[in-house]
């Protein structure tokens, strides 16, 4: 590592980079040194923006700028192929969630990594917020008691122009639809907390926008631990945005997280006192309200990873689970029954 500073560079240069961009240049430690789009108007459009040296062909950019780690912000259909493509120059990885689509491909991209000894690291940002993080420490620490039922809820609004700006939003095979795309990040929260699920139910529809997804789904969870869960996710919500929040219900205690992101702190009730309620309205119940906040902190953490072998937030193997319960969820829609993930090997 020259200098001392992480050196990063992207792969695609889509919506999603501008975050990375203002995340990685909050960093004392780390720098971006190259961009690279297939694309020559996402390219030059990158240009404009940064003085970042972007090119169109990754194999110069990876000579020229010599980064310790790529980003990997194409299309989430595109993820396990660029890894599988990019893994001979023996880089470590961040990529954008999904991890990829498939359990398969997921176990593909993880032996490839492990036999060169390389680290993967999935965005999942979300992780990072403050009151996620205290709801984390909660759970950790056993306030909640039996757990009863985790429930996320996202509802955005996302019209046609949205869908028709980038064609693979509306397309499952692309990566596109609500679980794979939106959901995702609630997808893992809810995991997170609640633990391994052990069946599911679901509905789809598509009810306001001309997509080959759907735009609104529902899902029943039974955990392993015996709770329930509900997820329900529309980016059908008119005429605005409503919410992206997660609600955990045990024997002894109740969180619900609200805002557009799980970003602010709605209800902390337990019925014992713990020392890390003192301060917690005051110092944990939002996120800053500052331009990829909450990406900084993913940056933090990972160049603190790579620098000093620092404790890693957001292990890889949590984007397979997620990869795992979307598989069994579309499984559900398509078939009408409960699926157990148990029973995934049969369909992967
Ligand atoms: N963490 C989050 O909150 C968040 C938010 C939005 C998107 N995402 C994820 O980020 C990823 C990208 O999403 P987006 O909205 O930026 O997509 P996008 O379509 O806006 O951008 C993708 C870019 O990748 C480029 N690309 C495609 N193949 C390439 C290749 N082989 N080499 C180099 N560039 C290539 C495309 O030309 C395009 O410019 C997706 O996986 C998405 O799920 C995450």
């Amino acid at each position: 590592m020259d200098n001392n500073k992480v050196k990063f560079a992207l792969i695609g240069c889509g919506a999603i980079a501008d975050k990375h961009v203002a995340a990685i240049e909050r960093l004392d430690n780390a720098e971006i040194v190259g961009a690279c789009d297939i694309n020559s108007a996402a390219a030059e459009e990158f240009i404009k923006k940064y003085s970042i040296a972007t090119y169109m062909d990754v194999e110069k950019m990876i000579s020229d700028t010599n980064p310790d780690i790529l980003i990997i912000l194409t299309p989430s259909a595109d993820h396990e192929e660029r890894i599988a493509a990019l893994i001979r120059f023996n880089k470590h990885f961040v990529v954008e969630k999904p991890l990829a689509l498939k359990v398969s491909h997921i176990d593909k991209i993880f032996e490839e990594c492990r036999e060169k000894e390389l680290k993967i690291f999935v965005v999942q940002q979300n992780r990072f917020n403050p009151p996620i993080q205290k709801l984390k420490e909660a759970m950790d620490k056993g306030r909640f008691g039996k757990l009863v039922l985790g429930t996320v809820r996202l509802r955005w609004r996302r019209d046609q122009d949205y869908y028709d700006k980038k064609a693979w939003r509306g397309i499952l095979e692309l990566g596109g639809g609500i679980l794979a795309n939106q959901a995702n990040h609630h997808i893992d929260i809810l995991m997170w907390m609640m633990g391994d699920v052990e069946s599911v139910v679901a509905k789809a529809a598509t009810r306001l926008t001309n997509i080959k997804s759907e735009d609104t789904v529902v899902v029943i969870l039974k955990f392993k631990n015996g709770a329930l869960g509900i997820i329900e996710a529309t980016t059908a919500a008119r005429p605005k945005d409503l919410e992206g929040s997660i609600s955990i219900l045990g024997e002894k205690g109740s969180v619900e997280i609200g805002g557009f992101f799980m970003n602010e702190l709605k209800i902390w009730n337990f019925l014992d006192f713990d020392e890390m309620d003192k301060s917690l309205w005051e110092r944990y119940a939002k996120v800053p309200d500052e331009f990829a906040w909450s990406h900084t902190k993913f940056f933090k953490n990972v160049v603190e990873n790579i620098k000093y072998n620092n404790k890693w937030a957001v292990d890889a193997f949590g984007g397979r689970k997620s990869a795992e319960l979307v598989n069994c969820i579309y499984k559900s829609i398509e078939t009408g029954r409960e699926v157990f993930l148990d029973s995934l090997e049969n369909f992967l």
